[in-house]
């Protein structure tokens, strides 16, 4: 796929019918930042829901020669089995109506363990995607923190304490040179949105870039700034629409940030 600012549309069809629950510029940051990194074997995503964000950044690893990522999801899987009980509320059942086929809400509404999810998740985002795709489904984020991951996105959580508790919990397992992403850094969760300045003040988060919604940590600002020498290094990266963020110099002297300027593909 084109992961240019040119093709935001067709990135946001394809966001849509995967049901990732993201906007499509967050789509062309993850690509900047994934092929700016020499290797990405491991991710762990907490908060897999209907697997579309794992389909999509699956897709987006594969083209940017990370082929062969193993993907673990944590969630606790409340909306399994929705359909049936309705015990999950509206919210998934009209996401689920919008993104999903009758077989494939008849065919989620069946499942009942996380191996279950892992095989639907599998089967749906090669079918949507053409990839391959590696995935495990865990029910809690500390059944999965027995290895260590290349890149971490943190997609759940509600209150302060809450978040906290995860960046806690997942940090240890981050690899040295990893990419923390946090999702929905925004007023989508605002109080996730505290809990990472307070991470970040407690040492733990190091900023790398701002995309729309999801925001890019490093775990030290060596791993920061030898990561922003590499989107600049990047052939794909383009000054005009990753801008360096005046004032990143808070994070220590000669510290740089890059913000992507989201407007402005818009615009365009
Ligand atoms: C916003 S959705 C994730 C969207 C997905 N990452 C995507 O890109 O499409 C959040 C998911 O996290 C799950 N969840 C919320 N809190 C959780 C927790 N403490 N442990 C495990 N799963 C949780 C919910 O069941 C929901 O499916």
């Amino acid at each position: 796929m084109d992961y240019s600012w040119k093709n935001l549309n067709n990135i946001y069809q394809h966001v849509l019918k995967l049901g990732m629950l993201s906007p499509p510029e967050d789509v062309i940051a993850s690509w900047l930042l994934f092929s700016s990194k020499p290797r990405i074997d491991s991710f762990l995503e907490l908060g897999s829901y209907l697997g579309g964000g794992i389909g999509i950044f699956n897709q987006v690893l594969h083209e940017t020669k990370h082929s062969n990522v193993k993907f673990t999801g944590v969630d606790h899987l409340s909306f399994i089995g929705a359909k049936a009980t309705n015990s999950s509320g509206a919210w998934y059942t009209d996401h689920f109506n919008r993104c999903l086929s009758a077989e494939e809400l008849e065919s989620l509404s069946k499942l009942s363990t996380p191996d279950d999810m892992s095989a639907w998740i599998k089967e749906r985002c090669e079918r949507l995607t053409n990839t391959p795709l590696s995935v495990t489904s865990v029910l809690n984020e500390r059944e999965a923190l027995n290895q260590q991951y290349d890149i971490i996105h943190h997609d759940y959580g509600d209150g302060v304490y809450e978040n906290l508790s995860t960046i806690h919990n997942c940090i240890p397992a981050l690899k040295d040179d990893g990419v923390y992403i946090v999702d929905d850094w925004c007023t989508g969760a605002p109080l996730r949105t505290w809990a990472t300045v307070v991470a970040q003040q407690e040492g733990l988060l190091h900023p790398i870039m701002w995309g729309k919604n999801k925001v890019f940590f490093a775990k030290s600002p060596e791993a920061a700034q030898n990561t922003i020498k590499n989107i600049c290094a990047n052939a794909n990266y383009n000054g005009k629409l990753f801008k360096f963020m005046p004032g990143s110099d808070y994070f220590g002297s000669g510290y740089a940030t890059i913000r992507m300027h989201w407007q402005a593909m818009q615009w365009s």
